[in-house]
């Protein structure tokens, strides 16, 4: 039987590429979205529209304990349990420190950050039952060499490193591993956001000279979920063009 996989924040650039990925590689596919179901519909036409027809569409906000519960229920429902998690969703609110309100704090800490503890805590414990499982946690550049106007960002995805090192050495044991990616600036809609003159900045600091590509992201999960990555655990894979080796 197919193995399960679900993506957080699933519909979005990183996440689609993710999803049809691990579509290809003969799982199958759940994805969280947080916007209106209307967003999810047009997604899942145009994913059929490409060839990729079986993907799941699961309401969640990730940034409440609540929905993640109610995700858990209706995911085991329609597909049994989850094997594979992504914990991909995420947002920015940047500003520089001065400019930066308790409000923004708080909103990217919770929604990338607690949201990994929350929805983790819904499939970890079954995956640890049933002796295998796979977690990879998405993380950033960011997280590891801190980033002017992303105190908020920086400080959740560094965290999620600290997580991921502290639950690998609890659930090893029972087959799961729980690894982490850094991406560096990948050419989405978040990296398009950030103005013009700041983005040419940055690119000409990667020495590959370019953004990179949702797809390859989206590799890096596909061996972590493998068979092939059983013996990493607690790791974090560094993927930014080399923007920043550590
Ligand atoms: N280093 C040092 N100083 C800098 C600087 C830098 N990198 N960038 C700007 N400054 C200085 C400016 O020269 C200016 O100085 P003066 O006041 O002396 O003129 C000052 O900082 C500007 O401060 P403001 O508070 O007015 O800044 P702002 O409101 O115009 O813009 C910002 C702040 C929105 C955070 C903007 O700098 C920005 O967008 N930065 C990029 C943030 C970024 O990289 N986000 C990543 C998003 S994608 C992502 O997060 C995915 C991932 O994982 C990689």
């Amino acid at each position: 039987m197919a193995k399960t996989a679900l993506v957080t924040g699933g519909l979005g650039g990183i996440g689609t590429a993710i999803c049809r990925q691990l579509h290809c590689d003969g799982y199958t596919v759940a994805a969280t979205y947080i916007h209106n179901g209307v967003r999810l519909q047009s997604w899942l036409e145009k994913q059929k529209a490409d060839g990729f027809d079986s993907f799941h569409g699961y309401f969640c906000d990730i940034s409440q304990w609540e929905s993640c519960a109610k995700l858990k229920e209706a995911v085991e429902a329609d597909l049994g349990g989850v094997d594979i998690l992504v914990n991909n969703g995420g947002i920015t609110r940047d500003a520089t420190f001065r400019k930066m309100t308790a409000e923004m704090w708080d909103e990217v800490i919770v929604t990338n950050l607690s949201s990994v503890f929350y929805v983790s805590r819904q499939f970890v414990p079954d995956m640890a039952n049933r002796g295998f499982g796979r977690v990879v946690n998405i993380s950033s550049v960011n997280a590891q060499k801190g980033q002017f106007g992303q105190t908020n960002y920086s400080a959740a995805k560094a965290g999620m490193h600290g997580f991921t090192k502290a639950l690998a050495q609890e659930v090893v044991s029972k087959g799961v591993t729980i690894n982490t990616i850094s991406p560096g600036y990948i050419g989405t809609d978040m990296v398009n956001n950030i103005a013009e003159e700041v983005r040419e900045k940055i690119r000409a600091q990667i020495p590959v000279g370019r953004f990179g590509t949702p797809e390859e992201i989206a590799s890096v999960v596909s061996f972590l979920a493998s068979e092939n990555a059983a013996f990493i655990t607690g790791a974090n894979i560094a993927a930014n063009g080399g923007q920043h080796m550590y």
